[in-house]
């Protein structure tokens, strides 16, 4: 990466710092039971690649770029949450677009923004089932089951260090917005 935030010529904005792998083991899964609340202590691993750009409609440019994270159990050194998607930038707007898959059959795609603070820069992302921006998709039994609501992620970057915040909204064994959190500090390798 260079000072403007270019990489192989395509400039990537907010995103440019997240380019490599991270790891992090403080942590902190809050996950929905049917009679309680879970506490998962985890360590993760994130990759960030930069892909290039992509263009839409002749029109709207992309800077793209590509995630996996694969999340570990401390308890039992088990994986338990494995997702990918991309980090997307539109220079234009400056608007910040954040994709996610997991294997349960859920996806998104959330929208905002990132600012510069005096932490680093903070990225907000948002999504929520039926919005006509930045929407939720999951297969039927999900829906009537496990249904995601909502979902917002923060995250800030400085320099090496990377910590983010994360709610997702379940409506879930009969219980409505139950918050599944997770949060995690991690260090460039
Ligand atoms: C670090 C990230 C995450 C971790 C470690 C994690 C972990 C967990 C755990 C432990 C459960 C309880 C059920 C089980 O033991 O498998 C769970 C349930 C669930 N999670 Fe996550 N999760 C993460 C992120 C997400 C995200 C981003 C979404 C969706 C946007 C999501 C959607 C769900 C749903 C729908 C369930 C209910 C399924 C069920 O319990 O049967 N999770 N998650």
């Amino acid at each position: 990466m260079t000072d403007d935030n270019t990489i192989d010529g395509i400039n990537y904005g907010p995103l440019a710092g997240l380019v490599g792998t991270w790891e992090g083991n403080r942590g902190m899964d809050i996950a929905p039971e049917p009679d309680a609340v879970e506490k998962n202590p985890y360590y993760e691993t994130i990759t960030f690649e930069a892909i290039g750009d992509v263009t839409n409609a002749e029109k709207q440019v992309l800077a793209v770029i590509r995630y996996q994270q694969i999340v570990t159990r401390k308890s039992n050194d088990q994986v338990f949450h494995d997702q990918t998607g991309y980090w997307m930038w539109d220079a234009d707007t400056g608007v910040v677009m954040y994709s996610l898959s997991i294997p349960r059959a859920v996806t998104l795609i959330a929208g905002g923004d990132a600012t510069p603070s005096d932490k680093g820069i903070i990225i907000k992302v948002a999504a929520a089932l039926g919005d006509p921006d930045w929407g939720i998709v999951q297969s039927p039994f999900m829906r009537d089951s496990a249904s995601s609501t909502k979902f917002s992620l923060e995250m800030t970057l400085n320099g090496d260090q990377l910590a983010y915040a994360q709610s997702t909204l379940l409506d879930i064994y009969g219980q409505s917005s139950f918050d599944h959190i997770d949060r995690n500090k991690l260090t460039r390798c």
